[in-house]
């Protein structure tokens, strides 16, 4: 190590000179890095240049301050004078470099200017503020208005749309009912003009069959007679007795005449029927007996409700009441009697059992097809000047109507049958005929399974109303 001079006396001053060049030095390598970090952290950028220059010029002081203790003790000064140097020139190109940003730098704004600027603005800002808040509830309230007007008129377009479908629906309903109702009507026209035409001749028949059976006794008797005087008659007519069969045939002709009567009964009854069932005769309300319109239908369904191979003859039972004669058309009603016969029918085709099948000990009640019909009188609720009502019940034991099938029964056309079979009309133009045209009720209950029963109910006096006919 190198001596100083008087280094005895002067060692305090020498490490006081020592320690405040370290600390200079210390202190300005950590502004040199302090400068550098904020360059990094901010984007000074009008100061850009300056900032790295001055830390520079610092990190020079510091190093030639370093350079001062290290020549305390090893005296190359070319070094020292090197740094001073390079600090000289660091500093003279710093000086020139901020005499030419003191345009900018007095430029820019200062932190209390910024405030005062701030400040200033604050009841602008706060004013804009209120605005804004004020134009967004404006908007907000603007768009549920209109949200809410949108609601109505969806409500209004929706109310709108069901009423066009009501409307659709019924009118193909009354297309459908006109149609339904000129076919019935031109067919009942057909069924009256047919019955009246055969009726005449039939009347000839039937009226003529008593005299004929009179004049055919009297003949007999003659001819008894002749047996009796004459027991041996001439070859001649003792061979035409025998080929005519003359014992049989006093046997058989009354037999014959007897089923000749019985047939022309029958016809008579079909023709009534037919006359009933088609009332063309009668379009206005009148006291009718609801009995004769049911079997009217029901001779008309005859041929329906016999046996066939594949299921045993359809059984009627009838349960009649004492009733009233019911004010009514009766060509409707008897319309409304055949739709649900025909139904209680066509569900039943697959109920039957085949006839083949029957063994004694296999038949049970259950097993038959059966339709019950049954009337009856009954108070109204309402103390009205329509008090009575008659009921008829018509209940089949075919596989009955499943519950969302139910609910559909009376829309036009509803059907399950297949096409060309079913046009789904039968129920609703039954249940138009029983409600509207004779304020009556049309129900249906049934347990799927076990059977179906139609319920009709139809008020005994109309006269109270005004109708509106089908036809
Ligand atoms: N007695 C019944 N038993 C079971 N189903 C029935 C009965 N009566 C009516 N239905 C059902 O109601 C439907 C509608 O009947 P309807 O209006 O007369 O039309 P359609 O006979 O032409 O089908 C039928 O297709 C059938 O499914
Ligand atoms: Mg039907």
């Amino acid at each position: 190590m190198m001596k100083l001079a008087g280094e005895g006396d002067h060692w305090p001053l020498v490490w006081l000179n020592t320690g405040s060049l370290f600390l200079i030095a210390l202190c300005c390598y950590s502004i040199f890095l302090l400068l550098l970090y904020f360059v990094r952290r901010r984007q000074y950028a009008s100061l850009s240049g300056i900032l790295p220059l001055f830390g520079l010029f610092i990190l020079c002081c510091g190093t030639t301050n370093l350079l001062y203790i290290w020549a305390i003790w090893y005296p190359v000064y070319w070094i020292l004078v090197l740094m001073k140097g390079i600090t000289a020139l660091v500093s003279l190109y710093t000086v020139v470099v901020l005499g030419s940003l003191k345009q900018k730098a007095l430029a820019m704004t200062s932190t209390i200017q910024l405030e005062t600027a701030s400040f200033a603005l604050k009841p602008e800002i706060t004013e804009s503020k209120q605005t804004k808040i004020r134009f967004y509830e404006d908007l907000e309230q603007r768009v549920a208005q209109l949200k809410q007007k949108l609601a109505e008129v969806n409500k209004r377009l929706q109310a709108e749309m069901q009423e066009c479908q009501g409307a659709k629906s019924k009118l193909q309903q009354i297309q459908f009912q006109l149609v339904q109702t000129e076919k019935m009507s031109s067919l009942g026209m057909m069924v009256a003009s047919i019955a009246h035409e055969i009726n005449n001749p039939v009347n000839f028949v039937y009226g003529n069959i008593a005299p004929a059976k009179e004049y055919i006794q009297d003949l007999l008797g003659l001819v008894e007679l002749y047996q009796q005087h004459y027991p041996q008659p001439v070859p001649a007519i003792q061979e035409y007795a025998d080929a005519i069969d003359l014992d049989f045939l006093v046997k058989d002709l009354p037999k014959v005449l007897e089923s000749m009567k019985v047939g022309s009964e029958r016809i008579r009854d079909i023709i009534m029927s037919l006359r009933t069932f088609s009332r063309m005769d009668k379009t206005q309300m009148t006291g009718v007996n609801i009995h004769e319109g049911i079997e009217s239908t029901l001779l008309i369904l005859q041929h329906r409700l016999k046996g066939k191979p594949e299921r045993s003859e359809i059984e009627v039972v009838k349960n009649y009441g004492i009733l009233p004669p019911v004010e009514c058309y009766p060509g409707q009603l008897n319309q409304v009697f055949m739709n649900i016969l025909v139904n209680a029918i066509d569900a039943m085709e697959w109920k039957g059992i085949s006839l083949e099948q029957l063994g004694s000990d296999k038949q049970t009640p259950n097993s038959f097809p059966r339709i019950e019909i049954c009337t009856e009188v009954v108070k109204t609720q309402e103390a009205t000047s329509n008090p009575q009502s008659v009921v008829i019940r018509i209940r089949d034991n075919g596989p009955g109507v499943r519950e969302r099938a139910r609910r559909l029964l009376f829309d036009p056309f509803f059907t399950t049958k297949p096409v060309g079979q079913g046009t789904g009309l039968g129920l609703s133009i039954s249940y138009q005929i029983v409600t509207t045209t004779h304020g009556g009720q049309l129900d249906c209950v049934s347990i799927p399974g076990a059977g179906t029963e139609f319920i009709i109910q139809i008020p005994v006096r109309q006269s109270h109303r005004r109708y509106t006919e089908i036809s």
